[in-house]
């Protein structure tokens, strides 16, 4: 029978002066100049649907989770666990069960490095991280095998600043207990081969643990298509409230991980003295405490806000934008991009400047009402590799456009003539 292919529709970047009505932040009338705010990879600002959900659950709907008989909790336990499912649809995952909330992508990795990596892991075992490593996805690793007595071993960069894989010697080998792997880097913008990655890690039986914190917000997320063991990632870095995260682990890994925290919600019968304690199912036995409903119905709120712009339209939008900005910036004598293999597209520009220290560029950028990161980024590995101290970075999204690349251009222009005098 002839195949039939549905043609595909190009999604239409999204519209950013239309999008920053949604943000409150930006309608400021006390502010002497407008909000340029380009450091996004640190944290993003929150459309009015978040805060109203926010705002919603504790005014409306507020009680104790899993532990209320009274209608007010039952509707509360309902919201939290509506909003596990709707994070479940927006990642790709086969059951909410496969997802635990934590407080942030930091979290969630530390509960697989104590809960799951630790109890397996074995003097002369490998675990293998990348030189563009986020401190959070690299020192809960380094702790445990300094713990164990094994080895962390890291994939290095080529000159482009892309993965070395080829020259990672032993990548694959029976010894090596995990690969943690960042999907976009907070410093470089690089996008990691993640989904070939994990597909070869699967084959040599090596989990791998996907931290997707830097492209949550721009890149549709398909755990089933990525294959991957782990994933981790933030709300606030999404549009979505600070001190909530999440962890997805394929079914046989949470089986598996021992609780990273113990205490109420957890635990189904408590052992006395020194006998054991039986743990609830799974994902409440990796939720000790009373979790923040608000937070995840926010954190909810958040994804369906981006299912409704269209991550397609998202991604284009902030290439674009990423693009524009790394031509602009290049326009500057003195400037420099970190290395890439082409010109940056998943939303972050870092820069150094031959004259001028990053954070006096972002010190008078700030007074400009430019609002970018300057320093290592938490990523020293990389950094101290790149015989910097320090970068300047712009990173993008949704509410950014052109008049914002020009600001910061125009204020790094500023910078040169405060400190050239
Ligand atoms: N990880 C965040 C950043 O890169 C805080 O800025």
């Amino acid at each position: 029978m002839p195949v039939t292919l549905r043609p595909t529709i190009e999604p239409e970047p999204v519209n950013p002066a239309l999008l920053r009505r949604d943000f409150p932040i930006f309608e400021d009338a006390n502010r002497d100049q407008p909000l340029r705010y380009l450091d996004n990879a640190a944290t993003t600002h929150k459309p009015r649907a978040v805060i109203d959900a926010l705002t919603r659950s504790y005014a409306e709907c507020y009680g104790p989770i899993h532990r209320g008989l009274y209608p007010l909790a039952e509707q509360a336990t309902s919201n939290y666990e509506s909003a596990r499912r709707t994070l479940q649809h927006f990642i790709g995952a086969a059951s909410p069960d496969q997802l635990v909330f934590t407080r942030s992508t930091t979290e969630a990795i530390n509960m697989v490095a104590n809960g799951w990596l630790l109890p397996r892991l074995q003097a002369g075992d490998i675990v293998w991280v990348s030189r563009m490593e986020h401190h959070s996805n690299y020192l809960p690793w380094q702790r445990a095998c300094q713990q164990q007595g094994a080895e962390l071993r890291i994939i290095e960069l080529a000159e482009d600043g892309q993965l070395d894989l080829d020259g990672a010697n032993g990548l694959f080998s029976e010894r090596s207990k995990l690969i943690a792997i960042s999907q976009v880097s907070n410093v470089l913008g690089v996008e990691n081969p993640v989904a070939a990655l994990c597909a070869t890690a699967r084959q040599h039986g090596i989990p791998v643990l996907v931290d997707a914190a830097q492209s949550v917000s721009h890149i549709e997320l398909d755990v089933a298509d990525m294959g991957c063991d782990f994933l981790a990632f933030s709300a606030h870095k999404m549009f979505g409230p600070t001190g909530i995260g999440l962890l997805y682990a394929k079914a046989e890994r949470l089986a598996e991980m021992a609780p990273f925290q113990v205490g109420g919600g957890m635990v189904d019968i408590v052992g006395i003295g020194t006998a054991p304690s039986q743990w609830t199912g799974i994902p409440s036995r990796f939720e000790a405490g009373s979790p923040d409903m608000p937070a995840a119905v926010g954190f909810a709120a958040a994804a369906e806000y981006l299912i409704g712009l269209g991550i397609g339209g998202v991604r284009k939008h902030i290439a674009a934008l990423t693009r524009l900005a790394a031509e602009r910036l290049l326009t500057i004598d003195g400037v420099a991009l970190l290395p890439h293999a082409e010109l940056p597209s998943s939303g972050i520009v870092s820069f150094t400047h031959r004259d001028l220290h990053p954070h006096d560029i972002a010190q008078i950028a700030g007074e400009s009402g430019v609002a970018i990161r300057a320093g290592h980024h938490c990523a020293q590995p990389l950094l101290n590799h790149l015989g910097l101290a320090a970068t300047a970075r712009a990173s993008f999204s949704v509410y950014n456009d052109e008049a914002d690349i020009a600001a910061l251009v125009a204020a790094i222009r500023r910078a040169e003539r405060v400190f050239r005098r």
